[in-house]
This record gives structure tokens, C-alpha cells and sequence, in this order.
């Protein structure tokens, strides 16, 4: 294991047999909705093969199953950037319908971010959230990230046009928690 664990959840590689779980979970509109129109939708087991495959080339690990009592209830992610933003890295995560708001996804950008920070010595990690996204919103303001800004009209998602609520938190930020 990568990454410690906290409040009974943890941060592990995605194995080939959360094929079924991580599809049915994941076939979900609502959270579809809210994340980049790549992620497919409908979830097949066949999309679950190809992205549990693809995660387990990755060198370094930056995808990570989010388990909580031994369940997988969602992933986890980091996107290292490159060329001059290549100490920066863009974090994404969903968490299963059946699992909202018991803490889950704040616990495990926490352990994401320390991660990205101590392990693969980033200095900034940010996102972006859809403006009607409130919960995601709370989890980054929960975990030290910044509101940097919105960016207004930047996403096109189910044809309506929307602003995008940047998100940021350097290393020393996170440092003075
Ligand atoms: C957003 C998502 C990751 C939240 O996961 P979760 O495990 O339920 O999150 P947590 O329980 O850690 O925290 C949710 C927080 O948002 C709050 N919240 C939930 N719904 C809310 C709403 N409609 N308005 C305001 N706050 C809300 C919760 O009360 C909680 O805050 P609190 O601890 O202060 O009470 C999950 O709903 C999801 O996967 N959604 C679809 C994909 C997605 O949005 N990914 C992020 C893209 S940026």
C-alpha cells in the first residue's frame, strides 16, 4: 500500500477483480453529471477493465481505489501536468451513491494530497468543480484548498453552459494546516 490510511478508509491500487463493483457504482448519472464527459457513461464492466488496466501501468501510481470498511466505494486521482507545471498536478475523485456524506471523499483527498506533496514532491494541486457542485466544493474547502477563482462559461456539460470554480493548494499551504 501506497498510501496510509485514515478514519478506516484507505487509498489502494484499483485490482482487476473491482471490475464489477467499480462499474456498477460508477454507472451512475448523477455522477456523471458532475465530472468530464471521458468518463464513461453508461459504466460498463468493459470500461472497468480498460481504466483497472490502464491504472496498473502507471509508474508512479497517481489511481487509487477509495476503500472504507474493506468496501471499494469510489476512485481517486491525481493528473501530474508537464513542461513548467510539471510540480503541479489536478486532483479528481468520485465516491459511490451509496456512500455519500459519510466523510469518505474528504478523507481521501486528504490522503491524496499528502501523497502528491510528501511522496511525489508536488507544489500545487488544484481542481476545478462545476459551479452547482456544493458538496465538492465543502470537501475542498474542508481540506485547505483555495477558491482561486471562477471561470465563467469554461464548461459545456449536458448543453448548458457553465462556470468552473477553481480550486488550488500549494505545498507550503498544506504545510501550515
Ligand atoms: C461530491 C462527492 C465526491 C462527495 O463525496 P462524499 O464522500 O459524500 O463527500 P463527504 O462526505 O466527504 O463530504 C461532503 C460534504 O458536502 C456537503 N454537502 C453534500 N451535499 C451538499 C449540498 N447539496 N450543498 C452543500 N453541501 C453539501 C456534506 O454535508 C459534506 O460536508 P460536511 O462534512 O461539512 O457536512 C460525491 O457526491 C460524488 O462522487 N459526486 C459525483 C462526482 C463528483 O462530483 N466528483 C467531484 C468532481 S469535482
Amino acid at each position: 500500500m501506497v498510501v496510509p490510511e485514515k478514519d478506516n478508509i484507505r487509498l489502494r491500487e484499483l485490482r482487476p477483480a473491482d471490475k464489477p463493483r467499480l462499474a456498477q457504482l460508477a454507472n451512475n448519472k448523477k455522477i456523471w453529471d458532475n465530472v468530464r464527459d471521458f468518463f464513461p457513461f453508461p459504466c460498463l464492466k468493459k470500461n472497468a477493465i480498460d481504466f483497472i488496466a490502464i491504472c496498473n501501468k502507471e509508474d508512479p501510481k497517481v489511481t487509487f481505489a477509495i476503500e472504507y470498511q474493506g468496501d471499494l466505494t469510489g476512485v481517486a486521482g491525481l493528473v501530474l501536468q508537464t513542461d513548467i507545471y510539471r510540480k503541479s498536478a489536478e486532483i479528481g475523485y468520485w465516491v459511490g451513491e451509496p456512500y455519500w456524506n459519510k466523510g469518505i471523499a474528504t478523507s481521501a483527498v486528504i490522503l491524496l494530497i499528502n501523497y502528491g506533496f510528501e511522496k511525489l514532491t508536488l507544489e500545487r494541486i488544484f481542481t476545478g468543480v462545476f459551479e452547482h457542485n456544493k458538496a465538492s466544493q465543502r470537501i475542498l474547502e474542508k481540506c485547505g484548498f483555495i477558491h482561486e477563482g471562477i471561470f465563467k462559461n469554461a464548461i459545456i456539460k449536458n448543453n448548458r453552459v457553465l462556470d468552473e470554480y477553481r480550486y488550488g493548494i500549494t505545498k507550503n499551504q498544506h504545510k501550515a494546516l
